[in-house]
Formats: structure tokens, C-alpha cells, sequence
């Protein structure tokens, strides 16, 4: 259906609001740029291709758009967001077909919002088709001005509106489907006489709505919340609550358990298996994987490269990062595990902690399958631990321990029989 279509995400701008030296639509939410769910949105959508407009530090902005093989387009002064859109005109020469403008800051469209936007637009053959909102407070956006019939005839700026259209509560979200056409003939026309001095986008309305061109429209339904467009630090703020619920939600209807959602958090990009149970205050970062049947938490960390195999229990105050712990093992309470292997039902004891920074490099544990870690263990990496080994409380292992050996100590010597 989006064959014959072509995004355009606009993505120059600062951000000044929010006070920062990465651009705004780099900025993370739930572990990912916010860049990255419009440019997924893109994806979904099948584009015939996404071009991004990128200005202000664009170079921070290549290594991801090339991940999606998004081309960049460069405009150099913020001009407006009709110069934003003129700046793909080039890139554009051949392609006939609708335009998708999509904007780098908003990150938590639905995709089935913007496949509904495409089809009302490829069914009324409109010049141009607006995503709409009905707000309860419209300030600072564009408002949508209707004739007696409700046909639309131009989006009027918040600064440029007089006061009866101040009332409007209908706004433009940003995001519109043009004929490409009709679009650049009429970027062509607009001049910056306005309150900002800016060439704005949405004058396009008035000249394509006075020429007897068809502007068609769909609102959004539900949460309006969905086009809300990121600014401040408030606001990612916000959005980042919304994009997390809405992982939450998937994994719960996916059969995973999360005990306290209000105090769950999981990144983008972690995969969890069905029948575990997340208790409150988790943080799951992004790209770790837990198996089925797991118990994870409370109060547990589990920090990139993670995996926890099945039926494994990581309980209270514990912190794992870049480590495997294989599956039936328990780290229960206090613990801390970086750059290990750990195999299959092995007991980590309360306190157990993994040196694995020597003070330049990281070095790694390797603990056997079943060995069982006395409780306050310090394991000095690089070490390996042996299968059904066991350290007693209190160990500091320094060297590798062998199979079924008992060390105890400081540092950890052999226990004699
Ligand atoms: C724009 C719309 C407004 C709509 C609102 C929704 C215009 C003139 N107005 O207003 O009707 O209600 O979005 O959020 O389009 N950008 C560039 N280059 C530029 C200018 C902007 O890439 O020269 C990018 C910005 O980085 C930003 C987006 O375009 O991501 C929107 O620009 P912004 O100036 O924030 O427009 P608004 O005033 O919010
Ligand atoms: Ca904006």
C-alpha cells in the first residue's frame, strides 16, 4: 500500500529546549535515540525509501541512519520547515508519488495510525492529507481552519492566529501526506512573511485549499498523547513513561509476568521468555535476554549483555552486566556478576562479588556447572571456577579452582580432607 511513498522525517533542528550538546532526536528513550522508532515507523510503513533532513551536529546522527539506510539530506540554516522539505527536492527528481513528513521528535506514533493517515489519503485523492488532533489545550501548535462546509482551508500558526482561531482546538500534528507534485509546486510559492520569518510547511495548505485542490483529513483517536512532539526534558520525560507502558504491555500479553509495571523498567530491544516473573523495581537495559520461568528481582539490575537462561532465580539487590548465567542457577540476594560464564545450577551466595576490573581491564570468571559460591565470595577475575566446585564463606579466589575442589579463605586455598 506505502509502495509509492517516500518519507521525509525532519530532524535539523537544536533542540535548544532541551539544553543539551547531543540533538534532540538523539536523545535516549527507553534505552534507543528517538530517532530510531520514527525511522522503525518508516520501515513498517514500507516506504519506497526515508529520506531524514538533518543539520544541526548531523555527523552524530550517520552512523544510525545509515543502520537503516536512510539518506540524509543536509540543510544548513533552519529556515523552516518547508525549506527542510524543499532540501529532498533534488534527491527527488524522479520519483512521482505521494510524501510522508514525518518529524524526528515524535517518536510514539502508531504505525496503524499512519497506515490509516496513507489510506485516506490514497482513497480521497486528496492534494494533501493532515494527521489532525482534537486537544484540549492547542497552544503552540498549527490550527486547522475550516470553512462552513468543514472543508479545510489553511493551518494557521500559533503565532500568526487572531484570537477566534486561537479557539480552534483542532491542530495540526505535523505529520501530512502530499502528492509530490502538488507539494513541491507549492513549496515553491511560500514566502517567510509571518511571525517567526520562517518558510513554514503548512502554508502549502492555503495554496493548494485556494487553487480548488482537495485537503483531506483523519483525526487521531484515543490518546492524543501519541503525536506529542519531544521539546524538553519534561516532555521525554513523559514519553518515556508511554513507551515503556507500552513494552510492559506487550510483554504482559506476551505471558510475562511484571508484578509492579509503575516500577518496572525495560528497555528496547530485551527479549524475555514466557512464565517469568519480573518483581518491582527492575531495571532490564537494553539487549538481555531472560529465559522462561525466571525470577527476576526485586530491586535487580541487568545491565547490556545479559542472558539468563530458564528457570534461573536473580533475586534482591543483585547487578549483572555482560555475563551468561546458565539456566536452575540462583544468585538470590546481594550480588554482583560482570563478564562471567556461569554455567547450569549454580548457587551464587549472598554478597558475592566479581572483581573483574583490574584497574585497566575488564577480565572474566568462568564458574562451572553446579560449583556453589560460599556467601561474601570475592572472585578475582580472570578466574575459572570448576564444575561442583565450592568456595566457603567469606573466599577471595584468586586462582582457578577444579572441579569438585572446596577453597576457603583469603586468599582461597584447598581445604584439606
Ligand atoms: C510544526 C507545525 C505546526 C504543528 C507542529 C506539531 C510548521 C510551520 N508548523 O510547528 O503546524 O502543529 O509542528 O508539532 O510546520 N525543522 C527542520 N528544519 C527547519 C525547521 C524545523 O528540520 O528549518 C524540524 C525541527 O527539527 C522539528 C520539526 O521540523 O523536528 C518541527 O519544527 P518546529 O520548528 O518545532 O515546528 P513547530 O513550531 O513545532
Ligand atoms: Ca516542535
Amino acid at each position: 500500500m506505502s509502495k509509492n511513498c517516500v518519507g521525509i522525517i525532519l530532524a535539523a533542528g537544536e533542540g535548544t529546549r532541551m539544553k543539551s550538546v547531543i540533538p534532540k532526536v538523539m536523545h535516549p528513550l527507553c534505552g534507543r535515540p528517538m530517532l530510531a522508532y520514527v525511522l522503525d515507523l518508516a520501515k513498517e510503513l514500507k516506504l519506497k525509501s526515508t529520506l531524514v533532513v538533518v543539520g544541526h551536529k548531523r555527523e552524530m546522527l550517520q552512523e544510525l541512519l545509515a543502520e537503516y539506510k536512510a539518506k540524509p539530506v543536509y540543510q544548513d540554516k533552519l529556515l523552516g520547515t518547508a525549506d527542510a522539505i524543499k532540501r529532498a527536492e533534488g534527491a527527488l527528481r524522479s520519483f512521482s508519488g505521494d510524501i510522508i513528513v514525518l518529524y524526528g521528535d515524535q517518536p510514539l506514533l502508531r504505525e496503524e495510525t499512519l497506515q490509516r493517515l496513507i489510506q485516506k489519503h490514497n482513497e480521497a485523492d486528496a492534494a494533501a492529507t493532515i494527521l489532525s488532533a482534537y486537544v484540549d489545550n492547542p497552544c503552540g501548535y498549527g490550527r486547522i481552519i475550516r470553512d462552513n462546509f468543514c472543508s479545510i482551508k489553511a493551518i494557521v500558526e500559533e503565532k500568526d492566529a487572531a484570537r477566534e482561531q486561537k479557539n480552534v482546538n483542532e491542530i495540526n500534528t505535523g505529520i501530512i501526506c502530499f502528492k509530490k507534485h502538488l507539494l513541491f509546486k507549492a513549496i515553491a510559492k511560500i514566502k517567510p512573511n509571518n511571525a517567526k520569518k520562517e518558510y513554514y510547511l503548512t502554508d502549502c495548505i492555503k495554496l493548494m485549499a485556494d487553487e480548488g485542490l482537495r485537503i483531506d483529513s483523519i483525526a487521531l483517536k484515543g490518546d492524543v498523547k501519541e503525536a506529542q512532539g519531544i521539546n524538553t526534558r519534561i516532555d521525554l520525560a513523559e514519553a518515556q513513561k508511554i513507551m515503556r507502558y507500552r513494552m510492559l504491555e506487550k510483554f504482559m500479553l506476551a505471558g510475562i509476568g511484571i508484578v509492579d509495571p509503575e516500577t518496572t523498567h525495560i528497555d528496547f530491544g530485551s527479549a524475555i521468555g514466557q512464565d517469568t516473573i519480573i518483581y518491582p523495581f527492575t531495571v532490564v537495559e537494553k539487549d538481555v535476554k531472560i529465559g522462561k520461568f525466571c525470577q527476576i528481582g526485586p530491586f535487580c539490575h541487568l545491565r547490556p549483555g545479559t542472558v539468563i537462561e530458564d528457570k534461573t532465580v536473580i533475586g534482591n539487590y543483585t547487578e549483572i552486566t555482560r555475563s551468561r548465567i546458565g539456566g536452575e542457577s540462583f544468585m538470590k540476594h546481594f550480588s554482583y556478576l560482570g563478564d562471567t560464564v556461569a554455567g547450569n545450577k549454580v548457587n551464587i551466595g549472598c554478597g558475592t562479588v566479581v572483581a573483574n576490573f583490574d584497574g585497566k581491564n575488564k577480565q572474566k570468571t568462568v564458574i562451572g556447572d553446579g560449583a556453589f559460591i560460599g556467601c561474601d565470595t570475592v572472585l578475582r577475575a580472570p578466574v575459572k571456577i570448576g564444575k561442583h566446585a565450592i568456595t566457603g564463606a567469606g573466599a577471595v579466589v584468586t586462582k582457578d579452582v577444579k572441579a569438585q575442589e572446596v577453597v576457603v579463605g583469603v586468599p582461597a586455598r584447598p581445604l584439606r580432607k
